[in-house]
């Protein structure tokens, strides 16, 4: 048996990672290491139903409560995805993102090397890369020009996550994903909050003029992608995951009113993001070539499931909204 630690393991695409590995690989153990951030919901993953399962309470920028859980179990594979992940807040503390994105994954890198794990993978994402005009995509030949601290902070992990695999050869990867959507996301990212303001008659903040494109792909697609990269990837390459679903945020934030049937009235347009990359678009036939993987739902399906399980998971949100971290559901534009 293999053990996997998986950092971030309580956020919104770590928990779906997990209940999906936990699910389709039985022969591989899992610990889970995650501080707790308000991003995080400990109820995500409930211990009880899991076998070969252990959870550690530590932030990844401690150097020494990370080393104990090397020091505590054989680890084989590193699957990082902790981080702090927001760019509006990144936009307002920088020094957080700069801790956690780059500090902790260096850490990591460092111990893993140490005790000479088999994988390490890192959960990148396409904001590295910039932001495009109308025309062309992402490959992961795109030079790196990130814009906000978060895609900084990111950049800079990958960076050091490379010099690893070129310095002292370490078996590393890298997945770099477009925008997730799905069961578990923080309500303070576009989708969840359109939904939830939209199911509570709350206005929907809508940045600049609206016409941003991003390109949206359903979460259960990115961890089949992950674990296909873990699996099968060449290592010291980077893969980019997307979900072949443009859309600008105008028409994203519609097509969610129309499905629950509320008045485009509750869009209200604010001030623009501050650096607001215009439009993220990837190339990803290097995985679809190499290892076979494609996005298997399109955008309104994934919708409607989306829609379905905020929906029937009322509880899930309303403890967040009403809460001990109700002050971060507060919409980016009500806080600057
Ligand atoms: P999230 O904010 O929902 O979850 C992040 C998790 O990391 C939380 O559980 C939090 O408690 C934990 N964490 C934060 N700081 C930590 C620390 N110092 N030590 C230990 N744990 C810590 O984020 P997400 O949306 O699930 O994103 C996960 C990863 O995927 C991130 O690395 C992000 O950059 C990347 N990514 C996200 C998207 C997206 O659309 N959400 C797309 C591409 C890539
Ligand atoms: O592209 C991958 C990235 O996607 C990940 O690396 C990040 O972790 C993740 O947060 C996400 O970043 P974005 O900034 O694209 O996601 P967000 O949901 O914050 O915003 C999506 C778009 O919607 C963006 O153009 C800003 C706009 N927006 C966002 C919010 C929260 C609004 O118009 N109104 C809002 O209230």
């Amino acid at each position: 048996m293999k053990t996997c630690l998986i950092t971030g393991g309580l956020g919104f695409i770590g928990t779906n990672f997990i209940k999906y590995l936990a699910s389709h690989r039985k022969d591989i153990a899992i610990i889970n290491a995650d501080s707790i951030t308000y991003a995080a919901n400990p109820c995500n993953i409930d211990e009880k139903t899991m076998v070969n399962y252990k959870f550690y309470k530590i932030d990844i920028a401690n150097n020494d409560e990370l080393a104990e859980i090397f020091k505590k179990n054989k680890i084989d594979y590193v699957v990082n995805f902790a981080a702090e992940s927001h760019v509006d807040r990144s936009i307002l503390n920088p020094s957080v993102f700069v801790k956690t994105n780059i500090e902790g994954t260096l850490n990591l890198l460092k111990l893993s090397l140490e005790h000479k794990i088999e994988k390490f993978l890192q959960i990148s994402t396409d904001e590295v890369y910039g932001s495009l005009g109308k025309d062309g995509l992402f490959t992961e030949m795109t030079p790196l020009s990130p814009r906000s601290p978060y895609s900084a902070s990111k950049a800079s992990a990958d960076m050091l996550v490379m010099s690893f695999f070129h310095t002292y050869d370490m078996p590393v990867l890298i997945t770099r994903c477009s925008n997730n959507y799905g069961q578990y996301q923080f309500p303070e990212k576009l989708i969840p909050l359109t939904i939830i303001n939209a199911l509570t008659g709350k206005d929907i903040p809508l940045y600049g003029d609206g016409k941003n494109i991003r390109d949206w792909i359903y979460v259960d697609d990115h961890v089949r992608g992950v674990l296909d990269v873990l699996e099968k990837g060449r290592f010291g390459e980077i893969y980019n995951i997307g979900g072949r679903s443009e859309m600008q945020n105008i028409g994203i934030i519609s097509l969610i009113l129309k499905k629950l049937n509320k008045p485009l009235s509750l869009i209200k347009y604010v001030k623009d993001r501050a650096g607001h990359d215009r439009r993220y678009a990837m190339d990803f036939s290097k995985i679809t070539e190499e290892l076979g993987f494609k996005p298997q739902l399109n955008l309104n399906e994934g919708l409607d499931l989306t829609i379905s399980w905020y929906f029937e998971n009322e509880d899930w949100w309303k403890k967040i909204i009403s809460g001990d971290y109700r002050h971060y559901y507060k919409t980016m534009y009500e806080m600057r």
